[in-house]
């Protein structure tokens, strides 16, 4: 038997994440909707596109949680998406709601599943997937630096003419607009981003890069979905193929980076386990102030939270 991935959510996100996933080929896939028909027609379609590209037609709908039972990893796109002019902390009332219901049957079905957060306000969702799975830190975090970081290395590629596939870089932080991409850390086929751009144009690619989803959402009029998508299943596979990659993840955090209590994005060692590890990078000062700015604006989101 193979293993078995639930992706709750079948809109945009969920259903190129559910693809991606399905294109990979290791697992059956489960997406779930509450939305009648629609998990159950995405899912049909993606089947019908393994006869094209050659994957196992292994994708099932569901409007419920019994199809799901076993999941190794279950990923939680389900919420509101935002709309042009809403931030990603609008959304936090009806989505802590709507995730919290979501975990709790996710986690009766699949008590052993890894749990990949994707709705927003991201680090948020994230506290309330843990407190309402009651599930450990290492099983429980969030996908966001992933996609940020996608954002941040594409701008860079464009910006030096380099292969996006040269291009190193990390963006911590939360997934809000305080983000923090790690200049000192962005290399292009090793050579020091700050030795190939400008300090300006450098300043810019990192505006851009925070200002990466509101980007999107004026020109779609609603979140992306294809980066986020894909962003979602590299974590899947990390985990489930034990690959072990180090990635930009939202984990929760005890002390690591001076930040204790809180769910921030950092790099972290991807296994099967979950979060086998938090990797500390050096940080220069600003970077450093500016992951503490970051880490305040997402206390005053959990703030709100009721659970
Ligand atoms: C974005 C949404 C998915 O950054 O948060 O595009």
């Amino acid at each position: 038997m193979r293993r078995k991935v639930t992706v709750v959510g079948a809109g945009n996100v969920g259903a190129t994440c559910a693809q991606v996933l399905a294109q990979r080929d290791y697992a059956d896939v489960v997406l779930v909707d509450i939305k009648e028909d629609l998990p159950q027609g995405k899912a049909l379609d993606i089947d019908q596109m393994a006869a094209v590209l050659g994957f196992e037609p292994n994708v099932v709908g569901s409007n419920g949680y019994e199809e799901t039972a076993g999941s190794e990893v279950v990923v939680i796109t389900a919420g509101l998406p935002r709309s042009p002019g809403m931030s990603r902390d609008d959304l936090v009332t009806t989505n802590e709601k709507i995730v919290g219901s979501v975990t709790e049957q996710v986690v009766s079905a699949s008590p052993d599943a890894v749990l990949i957060v994707v709705s927003n306000p991201l680090d948020a969702m994230c506290h309330v997937a843990k407190n309402v799975s009651g599930r450990p830190k290492e099983r429980v975090f969030g996908m966001a630096g992933i996609l940020d970081t996608a954002r941040f290395s594409t701008f860079i590629a464009w910006e030096t003419g380099a292969s996006v596939k040269d291009v190193t870089a990390m963006v911590l932080g939360g997934h809000g607009d305080q983000m923090v991409p790690v200049v000192s850390a962005t290399a292009v086929g090793g050579i020091p981003l700050t030795k190939l751009v400008g300090q300006e144009r450098i300043d810019a690619m990192v505006e851009r890069t925070r200002k990466g989803g509101g980007e999107l959402v004026n020109l779609l009029g609603t979140s992306a979905w294809y980066a986020p998508g894909a962003a979602a299943a590299q974590m899947v596979d990390s985990i489930c193929l034990d690959e072990k990659r180090v990635l930009p993840c939202t984990a929760y955090l005890e002390g690591e980076y001076g930040i204790d209590g809180l769910y921030m994005g950092v790099p972290v060692k991807l296994g099967a386990a979950g979060v086998e590890e938090i990797v500390e990078l050096e940080l220069n000062d600003q970077e450093r102030a500016w992951l503490d700015e970051s880490a305040a604006a997402v206390r005053d989101v959990v703030g709100v939270l009721s659970t």
